[in-house]
């Protein structure tokens, strides 16, 4: 029988949080929950939510995820309670990890969520940041995996804004030790920092592409991925991101650059015609559906292993 392990560290705060043994465990833990074969309760456990940026997917995923695990989940929106005044993180995560088993928090800056963190008596998650989107990132994994059964020469391109998503892609792909190739126009490079751990991770191998060209970044690969030009925060630059980032749009004519066999990912939402069209988004190649619903089963297995 498949049991949740406990994860070596507390918190998920970063892709970096995870081994490549904990990481093919909970993808295990989640194909099992996705096809009915495994059931684990955590009565009475309580997942609170804090996000302070809008959600859908990542907020109903924890929110069902957490149902199933038979817990329940508190909704602690900033605008209806002290966080929005300004009540310190610390004084807030303090108090939130007496009643709570879990947080999983969704914030603007890395540094406020690991603020949360130290002071928080209970495991803290990062449902976004603008640095990372590592629940995001397993999910899709999951989904790559579904596909490619195992992640042998799988070749994933990232097509767009080197943001908190394509970071967490590129941690979790020199977990995996596949290549990653991101391709953004100049200025929109990912994270140093990141680009700087994924690179020790990958050792003496080449795997870490960042590419300016869209065309010869996608020749050969198997997974194309995309996601909004302007993220959350971001609002301000939207008409010069609109700008820099033309040429960058996932469509046909790029997708026939591809491996013939390539699948289409986005996080979503999206912005049709933009970044992505519609007809991609719509085609047979789409597995962005899929990957939005494994959302679900990818965070109710890191949510046992943390429970646990
Ligand atoms: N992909 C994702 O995180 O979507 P939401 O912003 O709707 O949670
Ligand atoms: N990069 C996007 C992801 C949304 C799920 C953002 O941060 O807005």
């Amino acid at each position: 029988m498949l049991n949740p392990i406990k994860l070596a560290s507390k918190n998920f705060l970063s892709s970096l949080d995870i081994s490549s043994e904990e990481f093919f465990h909970i993808l295990e833990i989640a194909r099992n929950f996705k096809n009915k074969d495994l059931e684990f309760k955590f009565k009475d456990k309580v997942l609170g939510l804090i996000f302070d940026k809008s959600s859908t997917r990542t907020r109903v995923s924890f929110q069902v995820a957490m149902s199933r695990l038979g817990g329940m989940t508190v909704d602690l929106n900033p605008t209806t309670s002290q966080i929005g005044r300004g009540e310190p993180i610390r004084d807030t995560a303090r108090v939130l990890s007496r009643y709570c088993d879990v947080l999983a928090i969704r914030t603007f800056k890395q540094s406020d969520l690991e603020e949360y963190a130290k002071w928080s008596s209970k495991p803290v998650i990062n449902a976004l940041t603008d640095l990372e989107h590592p629940c995001q990132a397993m999910a899709d994994y999951m989904t790559i995996k579904e596909e490619f059964v195992d992640f042998k020469n799988v070749i994933l391109t990232f097509i767009g804004d080197g943001n908190n998503v394509a970071n967490s892609l590129i941690l979790f792909g020199a977990l995996l030790g596949i290549e990653v190739r991101i391709a953004c126009p100049k200025g929109y490079e990912p994270n140093d920092l990141v680009i700087n751990s994924a690179k020790k991770m990958y050792k003496n191998k080449n795997l870490l592409k960042i590419i300016n060209d869209p065309i010869s970044a996608v020749q050969g690969a198997n997974v194309l991925y995309t996601d909004v030009w302007s993220s959350m925060g971001e609002e301000n630059q939207k008409e010069k991101k609109d700008r820099d980032f033309l040429g960058f749009t996932v469509d046909h004519n790029l997708i026939r650059n591809a491996d013939k066999d390539a699948i289409i990912l986005h996080c979503l939402p999206a912005y049709r015609g933009k970044e992505i069209t519609d007809e991609v988004i719509e085609s047979k190649k789409s597995r962005i559906f899929e990957q939005a619903e494994n959302r679900m089963h990818a965070q109710q297995a890191l949510l046992s292993c943390i429970l646990s």
